[in-house]
């Protein structure tokens, strides 16, 4: 099977690329490297499995040689409090345009990375794939994000009755692990293991009471490779997260990742109040029910928040800071 992954180059991207490839898939990665890195992908350099195309997803010829049975797109731009809110409406939807065109035209089937944060401020955890999608107010431009995310799955599902074309929807839910991008962009993790390795404060965004719960990329990457390859996934949306009995307060996560790396000692933490980000609105709950792909697909998470986090430790002591 032939699978073009979109942001190959990124922390999803690259842990998938690699997985695909051992599992003797071809694939072929496209990334503008705006937020990956190509030593992400550096081990797969020279594999004959294995074609890095630098190029813009946003451009709409740039996939115009390459045909895949399969295109997992998960090329995006994030929540605006680290970009720019008409920038991730602009280019996520831009992006969209160009793969759900190429899957018509070459009846590949379209594996879409949408998120959590559509579930937004529903306050109904844990979070199923019927749950409602709760949005805040259009000027607090945070919200640019799942909008991008929420249009794009009805865009899909428009052209699945449209044009016909087969697709899977899959909802992350903070994923962490190696290859993570360094900065706020990638998440909690490596911010905070980053100012751990150094002594210095971790920051801690409100009042650090907000929870989440973390999966460690290998288990995201087993819920999207049995998404490509088990024929129940088609035209199905899925959480592919953790078990809601792993939620975690971030100050929490804060204090565990500290001591994970100074055990015994009182973590340093600084609160830094969300109105330092202009208008914004946190989630104060984020839970997935993951009993969809459980039952469909056979997924289990099998990677603890203890063990993902020293994993990434260790990887992250490796990388020159960035
Ligand atoms: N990591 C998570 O926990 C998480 C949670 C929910 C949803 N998601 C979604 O999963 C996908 C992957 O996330 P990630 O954490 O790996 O992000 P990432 O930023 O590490 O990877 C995305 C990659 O896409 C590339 N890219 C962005 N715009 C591009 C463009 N116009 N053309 C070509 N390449 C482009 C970036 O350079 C980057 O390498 C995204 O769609 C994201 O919204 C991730």
């Amino acid at each position: 099977m032939k699978v073009i992954i979109t942001g190959a180059a990124g922390f999803i991207g690259s842990n998938l690329a690699s997985r695909l490839v051992a599992s003797n898939f071809d694939v072929i990665g496209i990334d503008n490297l705006t937020y990956g890195n190509l030593r992400n992908i550096d081990h797969l350099k020279g594999n004959p499995k294995f074609n890095f195309v630098f190029g813009d997803i946003t451009n709409p010829f740039i996939l115009n040689t390459y045909h895949a049975d399969v295109i997992v797109h998960l090329a995006s731009q994030k929540i605006p409090r680290y970009s720019n809110a008409l920038r991730t409406l602009d280019e996520n939807n831009l992006m969209l345009r160009n793969i759900v065109r190429k899957c018509v035209s070459d009846q590949s089937r379209m594996l879409f990375a949408s998120t959590s944060d559509v579930y937004g401020k529903n306050p109904n955890v844990p979070f199923n794939e019927e749950s409602d999608l709760v949005m805040g107010p259009t000027k607090i431009k945070r919200w640019a994000y799942a909008l991008s995310k929420i249009f794009a799955e009805q865009y899909i599902i428009g052209c699945n009755d449209e044009y016909g074309i087969n697709y899977t929807i899959m909802r992350f839910f903070g994923s962490y692990g190696i290859n993570q991008n360094l900065t706020w962009w990638g998440g909690p993790q490596s911010v905070f293991i980053g100012k751990a390795l150094k002594r210095e404060p971790m920051e801690i965004h409100g009042d650090g009471q907000q929870t989440r719960t973390f999966t460690y990329v290998d288990d995201t990457v087993e819920g999207i490779f049995r998404c490509i390859t088990n024929e129940s996934a088609i035209n199905e949306i899925f959480n592919i997260g953790t078990e809601a009995s792993a939620e975690i307060s971030i100050s929490d996560l804060a204090a565990l990742i500290w001591n994970l790396i100074h055990p015994d000692e009182e973590p340093m933490l600084t609160f830094i109040p969300y109105e330092s980000f202009g208008r914004y609105e946190d989630v104060m709950r984020r839970v997935p029910d993951i009993e969809k792909i459980k039952s469909k697909l056979g997924y289990q998470p099998v990677v603890s928040l203890n063990n993902g986090l020293k994993r990434t430790i260790e990887w992250q002591k490796q990388i020159p800071a960035e």
